[in-house]
């Protein structure tokens, strides 16, 4: 089991450094929405998840629609793994040892998970391999920001697939191409009434983005640290079973937090298995954060305060107090774009325009959301980086 996680994770570090481009950034882009042009891949569907359902059901319809691309996506995981591992060991050992770890996730993840396999026909151990790896492989963008009547405005690119099989010839990452048409938008009800909505890949049960229509939104950015999610994880798997999965907790909040002080708070209070940066913003002026996580606490929460001229807050992968890693700068040009843009002309277009820039959008960038908690708003949009492009 162990030897498992030592063996993705050495795969991480086996990066293909010879693709390396050197940094590629371009002017703030202007007018890009509605989203058109070769950075929009294509619209994003929506699917109704019935929260009155047994868990191991709520999925089944999406899946059944989607299966085909979740196949497709975990074979390139396995042909990764077996590229890594030539002998077929590595899926192996996913096949025979992860379908044990399903039932140590609390429900209703659990029995989420299960559902999915049986209605994909996908082996338990490949499913529960593709919501462990969420937590691991990805980098993004997300920013909070508030316009000059109170509105809020809440924009993410979530970008995944680092590392994960580069594709020489079409310059572009393999999981992170295969993981494109799983992208949808969720509708979670109970009694027929939304919950909240969310902008997802199919076959997973976690949530990295989403929107408590009227009350707040919430996107959950990875940190890196030294003390980082393979340890927590490896944790996990040796029985030290305190923390809880990020996403698994973004969703606990979305589903059952009714404030957003209440969100803020068990985002800063419940123990985690890995760091993580959570963006948060409420429904009244000055409800904008973004909560730095260890596994153990919040040790730093950044507000959207107008009387310091803070207007928004904005999370890459790095701690905001301290300079981002120089190969991976895309707080500066967002930031640039931001400041550029000005609270007076910031909406959902404008903050469309700064995630289409480049570097923050790059070639890993599965999808922008951009939602208005007022509106109880959530759009999305698949996206392409056409060359030239940063890897990331
Ligand atoms: C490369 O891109 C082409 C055209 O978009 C596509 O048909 C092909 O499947 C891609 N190759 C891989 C390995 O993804
Ligand atoms: C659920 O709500 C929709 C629209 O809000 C309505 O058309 C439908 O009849 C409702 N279904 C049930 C079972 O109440
Ligand atoms: C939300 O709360 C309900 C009722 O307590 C519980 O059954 C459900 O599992 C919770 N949802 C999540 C995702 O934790
Ligand atoms: C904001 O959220 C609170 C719950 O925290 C709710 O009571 C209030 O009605 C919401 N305000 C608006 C304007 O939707
Ligand atoms: C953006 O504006 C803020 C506040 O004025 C400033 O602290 C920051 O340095 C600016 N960043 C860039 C990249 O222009
Ligand atoms: C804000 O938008 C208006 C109307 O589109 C435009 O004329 C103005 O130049 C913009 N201001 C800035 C600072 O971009």
């Amino acid at each position: 089991m162990g030897h498992c996680v030592f063996l993705i994770l050495a795969a991480v570090f086996s990066v293909a450094w010879t693709q390396f481009i050197p940094p590629y950034t371009e002017e703030c882009r202007e007018e890009m929405y509605p989203p058109k042009g070769p950075t929009f891949r294509g619209a994003v569907g929506w699917y109704t998840v019935d929260l009155d359902l047994p868990p191991s059901k709520r999925w089944t319809a999406l899946i059944t629609d989607k299966k085909n691309d979740l196949v497709n996506m975990i074979q390139a995981i396995r042909d990764l793994a077996n590229a890594f591992v030539p002998s077929g060991r590595l899926i192996e050992l996913v096949d025979i040892t992860l379908p044990l770890m399903v039932d140590t996730l609390p429900n209703p993840f659990s029995d989420e998970i299960k559902g999915i396999a049986a209605a994909s026909g996908i082996p338990l151990g490949e499913v529960v391999l593709f919501n462990i790896f969420y937590e691991v492989f990805t980098v993004c963008t997300s920013v909070v920001a508030e316009d000059n009547k109170g509105n809020l405005i809440h924009g993410r690119n979530l970008d995944f697939g680092l590392f994960m099989g580069w594709d020489v010839k079409n310059k572009s990452w393999i999981i992170s191409e295969k993981l494109k048409p799983l992208v949808v938008n969720l509708d979670f009800k109970r009694n027929n009434q939304t919950v909240f909505k969310s902008t997802n890949f199919a076959g997973y049960v976690g949530m990295l983005t989403g929107i408590k229509p009227h009350i707040f939104t919430l996107t959950m950015n990875e940190r890196f640290s030294l003390d980082g999610g393979y340890i927590g994880i490896l944790e996990w798997i040796l029985g030290k079973r305190d923390g809880m999965w990020m996403s698994f907790l973004t969703r606990s909040v979305l589903e059952n937090a009714t404030s957003y002080e209440e969100a803020k708070s068990l985002l800063a209070q419940t123990k985690l298995l890995a760091p993580a940066y959570f963006i948060l913003g409420g429904n009244q002026t000055g409800q904008g954060c973004i909560i730095t996580r260890s596994r153990l606490l919040s040790i730093d929460l950044l507000e959207i305060d107008l009387k310091l001229g803070r207007w928004y807050v904005l999370e890459t992968n790095y701690d905001h107090w301290k300079e981002p890693f120089f190969l991976d700068d895309r707080r500066t040009p967002a930031m640039r774009c931001m400041n550029q843009t000005t609270q007076t002309n910031v909406s959902l277009q404008t903050m469309y325009d700064v995630l289409s820039t480049k570097p923050v959008l790059n070639k890993l960038t599965t999808y922008t959301t951009l939602m208005q908690v007022s509106e109880g708003k959530l759009e999305s949009y698949i996206r392409d980086c056409p060359n030239p492009c940063m890897p990331w």
